[in-house]
This record gives C-alpha cells, sequence and structure tokens, in this order.
C-alpha cells in the first residue's frame, strides 16, 4: 500500500499517539510514527477479506481503511489500534464475564478478567448469581461473604494488571435489584477508594419500577433456587439508590427489562451485565469491538451554511462496517469460549462522535427541539445504513450463525451479518485522537483543561468557539481565560446573544435536555447510548429520581449521573474546579 504522505495532526493527537497507542521497543524508543499506525492497523484488518469472496483485494481494502482513519471520519475502539498486527492481536474493548456462585467459578473469572485487562478489554460482570452473604456454604458449614466482598477481589487483581501495559483495567459490577444483598451493593463504592476500579449499576425490573410507583414491597430473591427470601420497599431502596448516585455518581441504573425487549438471541441466552462505561449489553462469554463515526467530517459548507453531507456519511458507513466485520475475523480472543460466543453473533458497536461540534458548526443549541429532531435523522440514517450494509455483508459472506436461535430468524429482510450493529461508545480518548468532541456529548468547557492518562494535562481552547469568536471579532486572550475559569459564556454580555446561545456546554444543559438527546439516540441504537447527565454540586435528590423517572418513561436502557464535584477524581475538570 502507498503510504499517502505525512499526516496533519495536532499537538493533542500526537501526545496521545506517542504515549499509548505507538509500537515501542523494550526501552521505550517509539517504533513507528502515525502514518505506520493506521498502515498497520488497516493491513492486519483487512487481511480478513482474504478469505472471502466477495471479490475485494486485501490491499485496495486496506487502502481504503487507512485512507477513512487517517481523514479522522472514522476510528474503532482503542485496542485495535493498539493490537492490530502486533503480538496480542486482541481487539475488542468490550467484554462481559459471567460469575458463577461457586469458588471455582469467581476464581475462573477473576483469571479471565485478568487476561482481558492485560490486552487492552474492559470486563463487566453480573453478580447476580452469588449467594447473599451469610447463606451456608454447603461444602465447609461456613457462611458466604456476598457479591460485595467478592468484587473487592477483582478490584485488587485489576489493580494489579494494567491493561496491556497502557491502561488500567476496567469493569462494571451489576447487582439485579432483587438480589438480597442489593442495599449492601447500593452503599459499597461510598468509600470511594475500596473499588476503584469498578463501576457500579443497579439492574433494575419493570416490576421494581412498578412498585416504586405504587409505594408497595417487592420481594428478594435467592438466587440459587429463585425462591422468594424476603422483601423490601420498593420506594425505600429506590430512594437510596438515589440518594446514593447524588452523593457520589454511583451507583449507575440499567433497565433490563428493557435491554432483553433488544435481545437478538434469547434463545442462547439473557443479558444480565454490560461493559465497563454501559453502552454495551453483552452475553456473559461475549465480546464486542465497537467504531466511531466523527460527525464533525462529514459535513459540506454551501453558501456559508453548514449540514451533514449524507452521501460522505453513508459511503464511511458501510466502509466501518465492513471494518469492524473484518476486525472480529482478525481478534484473537483470550479464551475459546469468547471465541465462539463472538463468531456466532458477531456483534458490533458502530457510533458516532463529534455530533456537539455537528451542532456547533449548524449552529443549532444542543438542548433544542431541533436538535433532538437533528439527532433522531442522523442516528435513524446510521441505524439504517449499518444494517443494509451488514444485510449486504451476509449475501457474500453469510449471515451470523446463531441467526436461527434470533429474533431475525425466517425474517430476510433482516438477515443481517450482525447480531448488532449499532453502540454510541464514550469515545473518551478516540475522540482526542480524532480531535473532536467526545461521542453524542455536549462539550464539557469551551476552554478547559483536560486531564488525562494518570494525571497528564492538557489545555485546550473549542476550536469551533475560537474560529467563531475570531470571526465575530470578540476574540481576546483575556476572555478566554475568563471562559476557561467560569466554564460557561451564558452570562457573558460581551459575547453576541445567539453565539451565547449556540455554544453551549455541558453544564448550561438541564438534565430533561440531556435525557431527550440520550432517547434520541437509543430509538436508533441496537445497543446501548454512552451518556452521562452532568448536574451543578447544588442539584438535589428529587431532581436525580425525576431524572431516572425520565429515563425509563423514555426507553433509555441506563443512565449515569454526575454532579459536579461529587468524586474526586475527575476526568474532564474546569480549571476553577482544580
Ligand atoms: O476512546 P476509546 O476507544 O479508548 O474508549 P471509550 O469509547 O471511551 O470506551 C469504550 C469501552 O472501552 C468502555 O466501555 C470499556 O469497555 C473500554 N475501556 C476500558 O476497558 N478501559 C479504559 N480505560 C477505557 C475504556
Amino acid at each position: 500500500m502507498e503510504k499517502s504522505g505525512m499526516l496533519t495532526i495536532s499537538d493533542n493527537t500526537r501526545t496521545v499517539l506517542e504515549r499509548r497507542y505507538l509500537k515501542k521497543d523494550t526501552e521505550g524508543n517509539l517504533e513507528e510514527t502515525p502514518e505506520e499506525l493506521f498502515m498497520r492497523v488497516a493491513t492486519c484488518i483487512a487481511e480478513a477479506e482474504g478469505a472471502y469472496e466477495d471479490g475485494l483485494e486485501p490491499s485496495a481494502v486496506a487502502e481504503a481503511f487507512y485512507r477513512v482513519m487517517t481523514e479522522f471520519k472514522f476510528l474503532p475502539n482503542s485496542p485495535t489500534l493498539m493490537n492490530a498486527g502486533n503480538d496480542l492481536g486482541q481487539l475488542a474493548a468490550c467484554f462481559v464475564l459471567p460469575v458463577e456462585d461457586s469458588l471455582d467459578g469467581i476464581f475462573d473469572a477473576v483469571k479471565n478478567a485478568a487476561l482481558i485487562h492485560k490486552s487492552g478489554g474492559g470486563t463487566g460482570f453480573s453478580f447476580s448469581r452469588l449467594r447473599a452473604k451469610n447463606c451456608r456454604v454447603g461444602s465447609t458449614g461456613g457462611v458466604a461473604s456476598g457479591p460485595v466482598s467478592f468484587m473487592k477481589i477483582f478490584n485488587t487483581a485489576t489493580e494489579q494488571v494494567k491493561q496491556g501495559g497502557t491502561r488500567r483495567g476496567a469493569n462494571m459490577a451489576i447487582l439485579r435489584v432483587d438480589h438480597p444483598d442489593i442495599l449492601e451493593f447500593i452503599g459499597c463504592k461510598e468509600d470511594n477508594e475500596a473499588l476503584n476500579n469498578f463501576n457500579i449499576s443497579v439492574g433494575v425490573t419493570d416490576a421494581f419500577m412498578q412498585a416504586v410507583r405504587q409505594g408497595g414491597d417487592y420481594d428478594l430473591i435467592d438466587p440459587r433456587n429463585g425462591e422468594p427470601r424476603g422483601s423490601l420497599n420498593a420506594r425505600t431502596v429506590y430512594e437510596t439508590l438515589v440518594h446514593q448516585a447524588w452523593f457520589n455518581g454511583d451507583p449507575g441504573i440499567v433497565f433490563l427489562d428493557r435491554i432483553n425487549r433488544d435481545n437478538p438471541t434469547p434463545e442462547i441466552g439473557e443479558i444480565e451485565s454490560t461493559n465497563p462505561c454501559g453502552e454495551q449489553p453483552l452475553l456473559p462469554m461475549e465480546a464486542c469491538n465497537l467504531g466511531s463515526v466523527n460527525l464533525s467530517r462529514c459535513v459540506v459548507t454551501e453558501g456559508g451554511t453548514t449540514r451533514v453531507d449524507y452521501e460522505a456519511l453513508k459511503e464511511t458507513l458501510w466502509l466501518a462496517v465492513r471494518f469492524l466485520d473484518d476486525t472480529i475475523e482478525m481478534s484473537r480472543y483470550p479464551l475459546s469460549a469468547i471465541d465462539e460466543m463472538v463468531k456466532g453473533n458477531r456483534k458490533i458497536g458502530l457510533g458516532v462522535m463529534g455530533f456537539a461540534d455537528l451542532l456547533f458548526m449548524m449552529g443549532i443549541p444542543y438542548n433544542t427541539e431541533e436538535a433532538v429532531a437533528l439527532a433522531e435523522k442522523v442516528m435513524g440514517f446510521v441505524q439504517a445504513e449499518a444494517h443494509e450494509a451488514s444485510r449486504h455483508l451476509a449475501v457474500s459472506r453469510g449471515p451470523f450463525p446463531n441467526i436461527d436461535k434470533s429474533v431475525f430468524k425466517g425474517d430476510e429482510n433482516r438477515a443481517y451479518r450482525n447480531a448488532t450493529c449499532t453502540t454510541i461508545a464514550p469515545t473518551g480518548t478516540l475522540s482526542i485522537i480524532a480531535g473532536c468532541s467526545s461521542g453524542i456529548e455536549p462539550v464539557f468547557a469551551l476552554s478547559f483543561v483536560r486531564r488525562v492518562m494518570d494525571g497528564d494535562e492538557l489545555v485546550e481552547v473549542n476550536p469551533l468557539f475560537e474560529a467563531t469568536a475570531r470571526a465575530r471579532g470578540f476574540y481576546s486572550d483575556e476572555l478566554m481565560a475568563r471562559i476557561a475559569k467560569v466554564g460557561t459564556i451564558a452570562h457573558m454580555e460581551e459575547i453576541p446573544e445567539d453565539v451565547r446561545a449556540v455554544f453551549v456546554t455541558a453544564h448550561d444543559v438541564s438534565p430533561e435536555w440531556h435525557i431527550r438527546m440520550q432517547a434520541a439516540f437509543q430509538n436508533h441504537t441496537d445497543n446501548a447510548v454512552s451518556k452521562t447527565v452532568n448536574l451543578p454540586r447544588q442539584a438535589t435528590e428529587d431532581e436525580v429520581r425525576d431524572i431516572y423517572d425520565m429515563a425509563f418513561d423514555l426507553c433509555c436502557k441506563g443512565v449515569t449521573i454526575y454532579r459536579d464535584g461529587s468524586k474526586e477524581n475527575q476526568v474532564l475538570s474546569v480549571s476553577d474546579a482544580k
């Protein structure tokens, strides 16, 4: 493949790539350039093409993959960038592992998680199958220590294994709301350090939400035999959950029945957990590789007006689906059981990033009907094209092997190559590499200090805002510094009103708009949507409850809230908060 000249990349992109992605020798010297990284990835992934009869030359496909990545129109998840064509060869970001109710089962899961973390993947677990604290242990006559106690072992193991030498392991723990230890679980992160490598979420059922609304009690269930084992007042548990989330952001909440309504292969299993950041529900032993299209690079400007270039977007989406399907073939999974499950369902998670940038470019405020309508339109298009591209691949490559055990059985119009096609990832690092706003989030601030990767700091002024400030004649270093301190321009009268309306930040967006936006994307996403509802420090518990209620009513699959200042280690922070 021809190397098409030097890439123009920003300092931030270069810093991130050099620190974590470019191949290094044993002494830490760089062994590749950014161009070589993208070529390594493109060549490795396109190798999969050789096994199919789609009639495309691997080298031509590699060239197309290289182009779409180096134009920063599409990027695969971090493990693909780090490991494709390298020794590890594990390319997926998301895994869910089963935790069986036995010492063997628990320690198998600890070991498998360690192997996955080493390869750069994140792991989700449902601890719901473990017997409750103080239940009898048959073989010893002693008593069980319960899910929360065992989670600490997973946490310690994670602490000791730095992911692939590059990133710290990330875990999700989910416990069903009807597990007898639910109250202990809800409070288990109050001491922030005890489970610092876990995100935790309560797995809530529709029956529980109904009990909350009626003010009644609900049964706790013994996971060993499915029998009731006491009951709790639903409203009390809900209030406890809301209080804890308000207090320090954990736990989140996932709506298990909603998630399972979208489970494409219920015959193969029930979905009990998601990956660490919540956007990818998976069956036990399933993995998924993600990829994101940068919407801010799929636009055209005519006569001073910017709009989505749907033709260009379509081309990128079709290539991305092909890329992600090829990735499944090229990835080396750490366990044969995972390999089997992944190749049976062939789930991929294509999503978008740069949505807030797109809104800036189109002059649409994030917190408006117009923005929600655009979200529906763009994601509806992404979903339809991803499905169509997957169906097209199935014609030559065959549908996913488990299709006859899926909800698509016998449906010619939905004979897909992949059991799921779309996911909205956080794109925490990908968006820095691509130089765009992350996922579907509003920008955190127009000028801010970005703390990344174990304490490093990067100072940034949003380039779209800077360009507008210069064009409209109100740019000054003094003003930019002030904005970095305050974090919002909402009340700065020296800035024209229409600019203030468009350039909103996460904290200018009320919780209702955050949830409405999440719901709009969820309407057109097979898997789930990564979204944080940011709240000011003074937000109340009532507001948190309203957010949860609204997310349930609008059919979101989960919610994560974060009240400013409620956790010490913020990934993003306006300079004032430091
Ligand atoms: O931008 P990048 O591809 O690095 O990751 P992301 O979109 O922020 O996160 C996607 C998924 O990668 C998460 O939900 C986790 O499953 C996994 N991840 C991880 O395992 N460890 C991290 N430090 C970050 C992400």
